[in-house]
């Protein structure tokens, strides 16, 4: 094996053994020079109680480390005393409990991978999540070993004035030949994947926050120089999400102070170590003329999530990696009911939704479904997914909708209280949930163990004479790799029914089985736990329409028979905002469905009237927020669309799609004119503000989908004349997504205005990788040229080549096969740099089996021909060979 390559074996759940010792204390000296970096680290171990094996060696964890020296109790340890492996160091007869001295050199300056410690432009930064914390010293890199550490940093005074470190600071002064040091304590024991440092020469925007029982917390977000204008929106969302942690939780904050870094090159979107989180660029620095309301958004959103992590995943963290959900999904529902609670809910709920229905509905039926909580994995870094997330948030949800919302908070509180200090797994979770409400939960636990996506068929009988109403509910699982068979999921069903008039009948409903509760309301919470399950609804007087899975109450696919009528019936009426803007997703993607089935048999594609009815009706309708109509309007896409069908006719899809919004787009072309000049042109930061936006940019985005010429020179107007990035950007999007004549222009003057903005230049990558024109490769391919590309760097790899593979159907399938091709070649060259990028761009082929004959052959010849690569990183070669199998 190769120096540094990591063996290719899969890991188990079930293996779980607790560690054989436990390191209480951490004392660390971190050196940097521009050469290199030396880390002297003390470490006091111990037998672990829990361990019962017998012990005659330790092993601990270290990659890519060059061992300087080492001492047991502070003697030098004798060759004989230790073994050098691959990944390990190994300590041969180690005593009841000892303190190990290492001295290690790295390289943070060859770091490419950015895991371990790393420099990003000029600055000095760490990131140890998942198991990067062995690439910085010998340790027993497993987050149930929790230690208290304390850390010194010494380097360059002039270059790298800032020295940061986890916990409160304790010390610092000057040191010879201009160097400085600094030392920080963390009083608070910690799993070593929340270990980091930071050295640089950074602008700093100072605040502070005083706690609920009166602690004063100094805040700090340190940004590149000149960067000082663009961070006031991150510190708001720092105190908004401290204050709402208090409310909602009575989470209160530990330290005396919270830092916050933005590094440039960042494999994820942020990190939560203790005390020191460091953020992607792209989820801090946010103003008016660099960043669109989306961002804005994400910067609060992760803000909030990383912040949120000090209590879900810091004070109690994960026994082992299995478990990764019991933070991310906690945390991910955590800042999702936040966002709910700072702007608009339903809006909020809907774009969750949405990732659900698109990326993980995709994930969980493709080869690489896993369970939230996985099973095995051969790599962690790539059960970072969708499914542990998201899928995870929404496992947590459906907690919070069964045990409702002060059931939910007395479960949390119980688990704060058992665990506080702890490493636990998921079962700890759901456990601590039951007992504090006195509930069984052992069905609702599947969700954990199975992956797969249920789908519920819905049929209705309405009984005249007896004026009752039956539902039947059927919930099936289709089968995952390594999961034939599955049980029944317990599925909380949110319904309501309507009336002639469109309101919610009262619900009087009981439901067969004995334990269930006769519930009365307007909307009622089915708790379907078995595959065929009856409902009855009595004293119904006429026959209901249905409005099902009212907030996507659960994580399903759902069939029912609604024609269009129904569908625009829900979408003019239901008391349920979610589901009216659900109706539309359904009348539309059916119709988009419909006109692709057209175009495959040689048809002509037609749009029905009810559809640009229904639309014109909701341009209409004053009394829903802006920003809910926008939502409203816009048209599902391809990623959308492909997971509503078995087989995938790209073709007939990007057809249809394009066919249908150019026909709404000319048929509603006056009305959305009107709205557009309506509602256009608002400055604010306030959400009604960016829901006018986002409604007028809809309008815009439509307008131009019409290629009416007076549409084009309205997007090349207000490109030239906005005042916030949010008009602008989504005029450029209009213009460069179309054949406008125009549109090169629009392209060159946005870099002619941004070229130094890096996060700007990255939606101007984006925006061009996900154009669905015929020219979009060979685009890609002069982008990767453009002196703003670097294919070192994260974002602009997202920007550039993920954009093109995972946004831009029509391009990255491309008939000839050049997109599969050109991707490859990438994911190749970043196999060596970036393994752990290189599997996030590879999954791009996930789902070759759902495509016609030919783009089959076309992408398994590429993935086939990675298989054979020398040197296939762990992490690549996890992904494809699931696929391929
Ligand atoms: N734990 C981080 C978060 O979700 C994500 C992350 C994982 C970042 C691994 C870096 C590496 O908040
Ligand atoms: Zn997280």
């Amino acid at each position: 094996m190769a120096k540094g390559e990591v063996s290719k074996t899969t890991k188990y759940r079930e293996q779980y053994q607790p560690s054989s010792y436990l390191i209480d204390r951490v004392d660390m000296l971190v050196e940097l020079f521009e050469s290199h970096a030396e880390i002297h680290s003390c470490l006091a171990l111990r037998r672990n109680p829990l361990f019962t094996g017998a012990v005659e060696e330790l092993r601990l964890d270290g990659e890519e480390l060059e061992l300087k020296s080492i001492a047991v109790n502070d003697q030098a340890l004798p060759l004989s005393g230790y073994e050098l492996q691959d990944a390990h160091l190994v300590i041969r007869q180690p005593a009841e409990s000892f303190t190990l001295k290492t001295v290690v050199q790295i390289k943070p300056q060859d770091n490419t991978r950015l895991e371990g410690l790393y420099k990003s432009g000029s600055k000095f930064c760490t990131q140890c999540e998942a198991e990067g914390f062995r690439r910085i010293t010998y340790f027993l890199d497993r987050p149930d070993v929790m230690s208290v550490y304390d850390v010194t940093i010494r380097a360059d005074k002039n270059a790298y004035p800032a020295l940061l470190g986890n916990g409160n600071p304790a010390g610092s002064g000057e040191l010879p030949e201009g160097r400085h040091w600094a030392r920080w304590h963390d009083p608070i024991p910690k799993p070593c994947y929340l270990f980091a440092l930071v050295a640089g020469d950074f602008d700093l925007l100072e605040d502070s926050f005083t706690t609920m029982s009166g602690h004063p917390v100094a805040l700090k977000i340190y940004v590149d120089k000149g960067k000082l204008d663009q961070c006031a929106h991150a510190m708001r969302s720092v105190k908004k999400a401290m204050q709402w942690d208090e409310e909602v939780y009575g989470r209160e904050y530990d330290l005396d102070i919270y830092q916050i870094v933005a590094v440039s090159d960042f494999n994820m979107g942020a990190m939560e170590n203790k005390g020191l989180n460091i953020f992607n660029t792209k989820y801090v620095l946010a103003n008016e003329m660099t960043a669109t309301d989306a961002d804005y958004d994400g910067v609060e959103a992760v803000i909030a999530h990383e912040y949120f992590h000090n209590w879900t995943g810091n004070r109690v963290t994960c026994r082992d990696w299995f478990q990764l959900s019991l933070k991310e999904g906690l945390t991910v529902f955590r800042d999702q009911q936040f966002s709910m609670d700072m702007g608009s809910p339903t809006v909020k709920r809907l774009d969750d939704v949405r990732v659900i229905r698109t990326a993980q509905f995709s994930e969980d039926s493709g080869p690489m479904a896993h369970p939230i909580r996985p099973d095995s994995y051969v790599e962690m870094n790539n059960f970072y997914t969708v499914t542990v997330y998201n899928k995870g948030a929404e496992v947590i949800r459906m907690l919070h909708t069964l045990l409702g919302a002060d059931g939910f908070r007395k479960g949390m509180d119980r688990y704060f209280e058992r665990h506080d200090g702890q490493a636990v797994t998921c079962d700890d979770f759901v456990q601590a949930h039951a007992d504090a409400n006195q509930r069984d939960l052992e069905q609702f636990k599947r969700w954990y163990s199975q992956a797969g996506t249920p789908v519920i068929n819905v049929s209705d009988h309405y009984d005249a004479a007896n004026q009752r109403y039956t539902l039947t509910l059927k919930q099936h699982c289709p089968a995952t790799p390594g999961q034939k068979e599955k049980q029944p999921f317990f599925i909380p069903f949110k319904i309501g029914l309507l009336d002639k008039a469109g309101n919610d009948l009262p619900l009087n409903w009981q439901s067969k089985d004995a334990d269930d509760q006769a519930i009365y309301g307007r909307e009622a919470v089915l708790p379907l736990q078995r595959a065929e399950q009856q409902f009855v609804f009595e004293h119904i007087g006429e026959k209901p329409l249905p409005s099902l899975l009212r907030d996507f109450s659960a994580p399903v696919k759902l069939r029912y028979d609604y024609s269009d009528e129904q569908l625009a019936f829900l979408l003019a009426n239901d008391s349920s905002l979610f589901n009216r803007w659900d109706a539309a997703q359904q009348l539309v993607s059916r119709v988009m469905l419909n006109a692709a089935e057209q175009f495959r048999a040689g048809e002509e594609m037609r749009l029905p009237a009810i559809v640009t009815e229904a639309l014109a009706a909701v341009l209409d309708n004053h009394q829903l927020d802006n920003a809910l109509r926008a939502r409203l309007l816009q048209l599902p896409d391809i990623g959308y669309l492909q997971e509503l069908v078995e087989k995938i006719d790209i073709d007939a899809l990007v057809a249809a799609q394009q066919f249908i919004k150019r026909r709404v787009a000319e048929t509603l072309y006056q009305p959305l004119r009107d709205c557009f000049q309506r509602v256009r042109g608002a400055t604010g930061l306030d959400g009604d503000s960016a829901g006018r936006r986002a409604l007028a940019n809809t309008c815009l985005g439509l307008l131009v989908d019409s290629t009416d010429a007076e549409a084009y020179q309205l997007a090349h107007a207000q490109l030239h004349e906005a005042k916030t990035m949010t008009d602008r950007f989504a005029a450029l999007r209009a213009l460069a997504h179309s054949a406008a004549p125009n549109r090169q222009q629009a392209l060159d003057d946005f870099t002619h205005w941004y070229v130094d903005e890096a996060l700007v230049m990255d939606k101007w990558f984006t925006v061009q990788a996900t154009a669905p024109l015929a020219s979009a490769l060979q685009e890609v391919q002069k982008l990767e040229q453009h002196s703003a590309f670097d294919a070192k760097n994260p974002n602009k790899v997202r920007a550039l080549w993920m954009a093109f593979s995972h946004a831009n159907p029509a391009g990255f399938h491309r008939a000839d096969g050049a997109g599969y091709q050109f991707i490859a070649e990438r994911v190749a060259r970043l196999n060596q740099s970036n393994p752990q990028l290189a599997a996030r761009l590879v999954s791009a082929f996930n789902r070759w089996k759902r495509y016609d004959d030919d783009r089959q052959q076309l992408m398994l010849k590429e993935l086939k021909a990675l298989l054979t690569q020398s040197g296939l990183s762990p992490d690549v070669f996890e992904i494809v060979s699931k696929s391929v199998e």
